[in-house]
């Protein structure tokens, strides 16, 4: 998906996400009690001269998980090795990593909520016993191979925690989950990316891209390239409200920061569906997306800022969801924080 706000990652986000990506957890903005928690592991661990618990890291996309990730090798003094999930498809594939690893390393596993069964099963005994047993053959003749493991931590990465199984969950040490940001927050990473990209910025600019941002980093920086390019091309390079503004406009983000996803999702379900409940899946065959992105990646915000919320029944329209839109919520219709801690 390359819509401006969405907070998934693309090609070009990649490239240069690379130069703003915090290193070590001093120049983490924000998250502070994750932040606080992460040092006292990180330094109890360096004390003892041992690694640290498995650290599971929970919440929507960009967020700072992978940062985080990398953040812990970087404190910690130690190498880091990352995979995902999906990529993992045989249990082989994860035994040849793990037994691969050097004496305290990092290992890194994104989305892994997508491990396949059997690879989950060999990372538990890796995780509880820094040992796999790897089977060599087929049917009858099958053999278990024992092998060791050096000691290492498992990070995980999830933006469905929910779906983690018990067992998987339970093995973890330390689990945080990383929230959406305040703007004010924003605003200091905005400050902070432009330091580092040269780029002349008012506090005007950043507030008025931060309260756009959708409480997520990896939009506030991407929001400022694109205000950087308006301003560099239509102005006098200085990113200030005024470019923020003619600049959002073009690109047309709202000014609640929603794109055009987010918008046809909540304008389906109030035109489409009166406003729901609506299942998720025939809410996303509507705007013609996948459930997945639809779930993942608009509604969390959606729900986060009062539009839309998820009941037992469905996905429903809030009244300011109504209003977002121009139109009038027909009565009954509940307000947005009634149910916007819900599901
Ligand atoms: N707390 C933070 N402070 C500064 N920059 C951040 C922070 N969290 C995320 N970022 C920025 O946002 C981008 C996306 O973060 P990332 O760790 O890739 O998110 P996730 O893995 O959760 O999708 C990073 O490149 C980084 O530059
Ligand atoms: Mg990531």
């Amino acid at each position: 998906m390359s819509e401006l706000v969405s907070a998934a990652a693309d090609d070009d986000d990649l490239d240069a996400e690379a130069s703003v990506r915090p290193r070590r957890l001093a120049d983490f903005i924000a998250q502070h009690r994750v932040r606080d928690q992460l040092d006292l592991l990180l330094k109890g661990a360096l004390g003892r001269g041992a690694p640290p618990d498995h650290i599971l890291l929970s919440g929507p996309p960009g967020l700072g998980k992978t940062t985080l990730a990398n953040i812990v090798a970087a404190e910690l003094g130690a190498g880091i090795r990352t995979t995902s999930g999906p990529v993992i498809e045989r249990s082989g594939d994860l035994a040849a990593i793990l037994t691969s690893l050097a004496p305290g390393d990092v290992l890194f596993i994104d989305e892994i909520h997508r491990i396949a069964k059997p690879a989950e099963e060999l990372l538990y005994s890796a995780m509880e016993d820094f040992r796999v047993d790897v089977v060599v053959g087929k049917g009858p003749g099958a053999t278990a191979i024992p092998l060791d493991v050096e000691p290492f931590t498992l990070v995980g990465a999830t933006t469905r925690a929910g779906l983690l199984s018990g067992p998987m969950r339970d093995r973890f040490g330390f689990v945080a989950h990383l929230d959406f940001y305040s703007a004010a927050d924003l605003d200091a990473l905005l400050h902070r990316s432009a330091r580092i990209l040269g780029v002349p910025i008012t506090d005007g600019g950043a507030a008025e891209i931060a309260g756009r941002s959708r409480g997520t980093p990896r939009i506030a920086n991407r929001l400022l390239r694109r205000v950087r390019d308006y301003a560099e091309v239509r102005a006098d390079g200085v990113v200030t409200e005024e470019t923020a503004r003619a600049a959002l406009q073009v690109y047309d983000v709202d000014a609640l920061g929603l794109d055009r996803l987010d918008r046809a999702v909540l304008r389906a379900l109030i035109d489409s569906f009166k406003g729901g409940p609506v299942g998720l899946s025939t809410l996303a065959v509507a705007v013609g997306e996948q459930s997945d992105t639809v779930e993942e990646v608009c509604e969390p915000f959606l729900v986060r800022a009062g539009l839309l919320a998820r009941t037992p029944r469905g996905r429903v329209a809030t009244e300011a969801g109504w209003s977002h839109l121009g139109k009038t919520a027909p009565a009954g219709v509940a307000q947005g924080d009634l149910f916007a801690r819900d599901a």
